[in-house]
C-alpha cells in the first residue's frame, strides 16, 4: 500500500515535513500541490510535443484556482474553458483572451456573449444550435468569431463510460452529417463565423497510443468531405485532452512521444497546426488531500478509519470508484497491514475514499495523504452536508502560500439570508 518508492515520492515533490507544516498551520481537510511537479508535468509534454507544430492547452476544469492558472499561464500555455465562470477565473489570473478556447455542449446567450466580448481565441462549436445562436449574437455585437466545429468522431475511447465522450451515443459535438449540413452554405448561413478549425475530445484516462491513429482517421474522413474552400481554410485540429495517469504509480500512463509522432505526422500530411488540452495529466500527480483521522472503528474484520475529508471533498472514488492511493504522513503508522476502509463523515454509505485497502493499524488523529488529488479534486468538491469547502496551498520555492482560504460557514449560509 505504501511502500518506499510512494514515500520518496511524495518526500521529492511534496516534502514530508512541509506536508505535517500545512497540515498543523491551516488544519485539515487540506489541498496541496507542487509548484515543481506541475511544471515538471509541462516540462513533459513540451519534451514530446514539439512547439513548433503544437499548442499546448491546460483544461481549467481539472483545477482552476486563480494561482495554478497564473503559474501554468507563465509557462506559456493556452486553456481550455467550458463556462463563464472559467473565463472569468482567467480573466481574473491575467490571462489574455488570445490564449482562451471555449468548448462546452450548453453554452448559455450570455456565456457566448461574454466570449465574445472578451475575444477569446476560439469557440469549440458543439451543435447546430449552437452555430445559429453564436452567427446571431457575433451579428448583434458586430463582430465575428473564430470557430472550430467540435467533431463527434464515433471512437471509443475505451475507458470508464462516464469519461468517455467521443461515442455515437455521447452528448458532445457534431456528427459528420450535422457537419455536412452545416457547411454546405456556411458561408452565407453563418456570416459571422470564421471556420479554422476542428475539435475532438473523446475521453479522459486514455492509455492506448492506438486510440489515436483511429481518431485522425476518423478527422481525415470528415475533413475530406468538408466543402473545398472550408478544407483549404484549415488551420488547426484540437484533439482534446485525456492522456492517462496511473493512480498506481501517480506517473503518465500514455506514451506521449508515440501520441505526438501520430498527431505530428497528421500535421503534416494537412499543414495544419495541432492542440491538445490535457487536464488531468498535468495536474494530478501535482496535488494532494491531507487528512487526518477522527475516529477507529472494527468492522466484520476490517478497521474503518473515519477522517476529515469525504466525498464532499474528493468525490472520484463515489461517483467512479477511482482509486487513489493513501499514504501516512510524517510516519505514526507502520507493521503488520489489514483491510481497511477509509470513510468520511457524509450521511452516505457511498462515501468512502478506499476499500478494503492494506493498512497498518491507525491511530487517532493521524495525517494521510490522497494522492493524485491534483485533478478533478478541488473542482467537483461540494458543500454537501453544509460542509465549508478546504483551503488550498501551494508548495513553491519560497515555500508554504495559502492559494485559497478555507470557506466560512458564513460564505455558505450568507446568501439565503435574503
Ligand atoms: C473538451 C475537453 N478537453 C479536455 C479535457 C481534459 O481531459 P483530461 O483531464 O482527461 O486530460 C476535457 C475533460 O473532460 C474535455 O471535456
Amino acid at each position: 500500500m505504501f511502500d518506499a518508492m510512494e514515500s520518496s515520492s511524495l518526500d521529492r515533490w511534496f516534502g514530508t515535513e512541509r506536508l505535517s507544516e500545512a497540515a498543523e498551520r491551516f488544519t485539515t481537510p487540506l489541498y496541496v500541490y507542487s509548484a515543481a511537479r506541475l511544471r515538471d508535468n509541462v516540462e513533459r509534454f513540451r519534451s514530446a510535443f514539439p512547439s513548433a507544430e503544437t499548442d499546448l492547452a491546460f483544461s481549467v476544469k481539472a483545477c482552476s484556482n486563480l494561482s495554478i492558472l497564473r503559474l501554468l499561464a507563465g509557462e506559456g500555455l493556452l486553456f481550455d474553458i467550458v463556462s463563464a465562470g472559467e473565463l472569468e477565473r482567467l480573466r481574473r489570473a491575467g490571462v489574455t483572451a488570445d490564449r482562451i478556447v471555449f468548448a462546452g455542449a450548453g453554452k448559455r446567450a450570455d456565456e457566448i456573449r461574454a466570449g465574445l466580448a472578451a475575444g477569446i481565441r476560439e469557440f469549440n462549436v458543439e451543435s447546430v444550435g449552437e452555430a445559429g445562436r453564436l452567427n446571431a449574437i457575433a451579428g448583434e455585437l458586430k463582430t465575428r468569431a473564430a470557430v472550430a466545429l467540435r467533431f463527434n468522431p464515433d471512437v471509443d475511447a475505451r475507458t470508464h463510460t462516464y469519461i468517455s465522450t467521443g461515442r455515437g451515443e455521447d452528448k458532445f459535438g457534431v456528427t459528420t452529417a450535422e457537419i455536412k449540413g452545416l457547411t454546405s452554405n456556411w458561408e452565407a448561413e453563418f456570416a459571422n463565423l470564421d471556420l479554422h478549425g476542428l475539435h475532438v475530445h473523446v475521453g479522459s484516462q486514455i492509455r492506448e497510443v492506438a486510440v489515436w491513429p483511429e481518431v485522425v482517421a476518423v478527422v481525415e474522413g470528415l475533413i475530406d468531405v468538408l466543402p473545398s474552400a472550408l478544407a483549404d481554410g484549415l488551420k488547426s485540429v484540437n484533439f482534446g485532452g485525456g492522456f492517462a495517469i496511473d493512480y498506481e504509480t501517480s506517473e503518465i500512463a500514455i506514451d506521449l512521444p508515440g501520441v505526438a509522432e501520430v498527431l505530428g505526422e497528421f500535421a503534416a500530411r494537412r499543414d495544419v497546426r495541432v492542440m491538445i488540452e490535457p487536464g488531468r495529466a498535468l495536474a494530478a500527480n501535482a496535488g494532494v488531500l491531507l487528512t487526518r483521522v477522527q475516529y477507529l472503528k472494527e468492522r466484520g474484520g476490517r478497521q474503518v478509519a473515519i477522517v476529515d475529508a469525504a466525498m464532499t471533498e474528493l468525490i472520484r472514488p463515489a461517483l467512479y470508484g477511482a482509486k487513489h492511493r493513501i499514504v501516512p504522513v510524517g510516519g505514526g503508522a507502520s507493521g503488520e497491514t489489514i483491510p481497511t476502509d477509509i470513510v468520511g463523515p457524509v450521511c452516505e454509505s457511498g462515501d468512502f475514499l478506499a476499500r478494503g485497502v492494506p493498512f497498518p493499524k491507525l491511530n487517532g488523529g493521524q495525517l494521510l495523504a490522497v494522492l493524485d488529488a491534483g485533478a478533478y479534486g478541488f473542482t467537483m468538491s461540494s458543500n454537501y452536508n453544509t460542509r465549508p469547502r478546504p483551503a488550498e496551498v501551494l508548495i513553491e520555492e519560497g515555500g508554504l502560500r495559502l492559494i485559497r482560504r478555507r470557506e466560512s460557514l458564513d460564505d455558505l449560509i450568507g446568501p439565503e439570508e435574503l
